[in-house]
Parts: C-alpha cells; sequence; structure tokens
C-alpha cells in the first residue's frame, strides 16, 4: 500500500450552483459541481503534490459515479469509499449575491444520505497506520451520531499512532440544529489537534462571550499548537502556542461568483507553506491567495492553485507593490 501523506473523512455532495444570482424561487438554471469540505481540501493538497485518501459513502447510483469518477480525476485514493445500495448520494444547492451581495447561502437535501450511515466500521486501523496526517472538519462529526463515532475512532487511533491531526471547526448549524450541540460534541473532538482552522462565528459558539485572546489561549490549553482565524474578505490571522501572532489583509477578488470553497483551498495552501518551511507570516499570505482565487469561480475545487499558479500570482503581487511604492 502506497502511503498518504493526508487522509479525511467525509461527505461528497453534488452541488447545484445557481447561473443567476438572487433567491433561488427565480432559478431556472444550475450547474453541477462535486464538492464537500473534506474533499476540497484534500483535492488542493493533491494539485500541491500530495498523495490523499478520503473516507466516504456515496449511493450506487449517477451522482454517486459523479463523484467516484471526480476522485479518480484528481488522483484521490479510493480504496477506502463505500458504494451503498439502500441510500443516495447527497446533493445542495447553493443560492448566491442573496440576501447578501457577495455571500452565498446552502440549502442542503443530504439527510439519510448514503455518507450520513458512515459509523465506526468505516475506520481501518491499517489505513491510518499507512497515513502521515490527518485532515478533519466539525462537518462530518455533525452528520449523525454513528458518523460522529466514526470521526472520535479516526482521531482517537490517529492521536495513538502518533500522527499529526489538523481540524477546521466549519461548524454547519443547518446541521447541528443548536449551537450546544456543535460545541458539546465539537470541543473534545479538538483537543490535542496540532492546527485548528476557525472563523469568528465558530468561536462565538465554541466559546460564547469570550474574548479572542482567552479563546485562543484555551485552545492551547486543550493542546492545540497553532490557531488560524480565517476572516473572509478581511483576510486571515494566526496565534501560536509559542506566542507569535499575525495577520495578514486578503487580497481583492476582481469578481465574487461564490464564496464557498474559500476556507477550504485557504487550509490546503496554509498547510503546505508551512510544510515547505515558509513562515506563518507568508504561509497566511499564500493561503489569502488561494482562498481569494476560488472566490473568482462557481464551484469549490475549480480555481484552487496548483504551487505554480502560488508561485505566478505571488510574484504578481509583489511586482504590482513595487510599483505602488
Ligand atoms: N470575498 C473575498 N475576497 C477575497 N478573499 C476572500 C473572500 N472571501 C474569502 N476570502 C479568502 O479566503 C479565506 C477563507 O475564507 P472564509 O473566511 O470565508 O473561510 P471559512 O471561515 O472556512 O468559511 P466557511 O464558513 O465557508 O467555512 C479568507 O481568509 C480570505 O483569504
Ligand atoms: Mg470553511
Amino acid at each position: 500500500m502506497e502511503v498518504l501523506d493526508f487522509i479525511s473523512i467525509g461527505e461528497i455532495l453534488i452541488q447545484l450552483n445557481s447561473l443567476t444570482p438572487g433567491p433561488l424561487r427565480y432559478a431556472r438554471y444550475f450547474e453541477v459541481h462535486v464538492a464537500g469540505s473534506e474533499f476540497n481540501v484534500l483535492v488542493a493538497l493533491s494539485k500541491l503534490g500530495f498523495r490523499t485518501g478520503l473516507i466516504t459513502r456515496i449511493g450506487n447510483d449517477e451522482f454517486g459515479e459523479m463523484i467516484l469518477r471526480a476522485l479518480r480525476a484528481e488522483n484521490i485514493d479510493v480504496s477506502c469509499v463505500k458504494v451503498m445500495d439502500n441510500a443516495p448520494t447527497g446533493v445542495y444547492f447553493i443560492q448566491r449575491h442573496y440576501p447578501i451581495p457577495g455571500k452565498s447561502t446552502t440549502f442542503y437535501y443530504r439527510h439519510g444520505s448514503a455518507a450520513s450511515h458512515m459509523s465506526e466500521e468505516d475506520i481501518q486501523e491499517d489505513y491510518i497506520k499507512n497515513a502521515k496526517r490527518v485532515f478533519l472538519t466539525g462537518i462530518t462529526p455533525a452528520l449523525s451520531e454513528s458518523c460522529y463515532s466514526a470521526v472520535k475512532k479516526l482521531r482517537d487511533l490517529a492521536q495513538n499512532l502518533g500522527k499529526e491531526v489538523i481540524f477546521d471547526t466549519n461548524i454547519r448549524l443547518k446541521l447541528w440544529k443548536k449551537p450546544e450541540n456543535a460545541r458539546t460534541k465539537l470541543l473534545p473532538l479538538l483537543q490535542g489537534s496540532k492546527i485548528v482552522f476557525t472563523n469568528k462565528e465558530d468561536l462565538s459558539i465554541l466559546f460564547p462571550q469570550s474574548a479572542l485572546e482567552d479563546v485562543v489561549s484555551k485552545l492551547f490549553q486543550l493542546g492545540v499548537d497553532i490557531v488560524v482565524v480565517k476572516l473572509g474578505e478581511e483576510g486571515a490571522c494566526v496565534y501560536t502556542r509559542n506566542g507569535e501572532a499575525y495577520c495578514e489583509k486578503a487580497y481583492r477578488a476582481p469578481v465574487i461568483e461564490d464564496v464557498i470553497g474559500a476556507g477550504d483551498a485557504f487550509d490546503a495552501v496554509f498547510i503546505t507553506s508551512l510544510l515547505k518551511g515558509f513562515s506563518l507570516r507568508e504561509a497566511l499570505k499564500l493561503a489569502n491567495i488561494a482562498g481569494m482565487m476560488v472566490v473568482t469561480v462557481r464551484g469549490d475545487i475549480e480555481a484552487q492553485p496548483d504551487w505554480k499558479a502560488i508561485e505566478v500570482l505571488k510574484k504578481y503581487y509583489e511586482e504590482k507593490m513595487d510599483m505602488l511604492r
């Protein structure tokens, strides 16, 4: 078995993205994409040169076939992808620029999907032994009780085997129903993660009425080494256990098609930059570039950069800054 640099567990969905902005009641044309936060991150990491694999389930249907083809096309290991006869592949719709211009809203049709039936059975110790790092998000544990147990088993095994766990809180209240559910279930899972990616909304759910510096130190108390707070069009900040703290502004997107998926490309490029030996500040800048690129198109994976594209854009912005000096 080939060693995998990153593995993850999560649902891949068919994304139906409205071609026209505005409320979906008037939408007549939808564009089909394959997406899902953990999948998006693995696709981005795969484009950046890593070997990746996803634990998931898909329906024995046309959309499941579409997902399988996307996984293979993006060079993601499918040995832990299970095809289910009695549950469908999930779908979701994206409404763009309404009610908030420049923002998107999701509508899920995923309850009872094949992936929501994942359980501890889907977690094979050998698969984890064979992987270097595990990437997890707060989405999969919200899908069902059995998905929660699967994520917990994967995390516990990974940590017992001394593998790095990287976690994106990605709280989806439409799945958790109540903020308290997200808080009580997710906090224990964050324990011991090497990096936690999050944003201000998620932090206000996990640590209500707390100042940012208190929240960050609470995460360090949970054993987290690096906390990255993504701020959408504002950029992002990073905090480390040994007291480093930096913020970097986002890059201006020439057009905003659909902001969903920006955070996933951001995560992948931030992780890659650190592994390549870049400083925290440089990693933030490069991750901001990746996030900005993704908002310029519909779909979550299509505009994700490979390292060559990152270098081209880095140079482009450096030259632009020189011109302004
Ligand atoms: N409108 C935008 N213009 C430019 N860059 C953006 C924009 N939105 C996002 N980005 C970039 O992408 C990064 C990640 O976006 P965002 O903060 O929305 O991710 P997230 O917290 O993972 O969101 P989500 O709730 O979708 O999971 C930002 O830190 C920023 O660098
Ligand atoms: Mg996100």
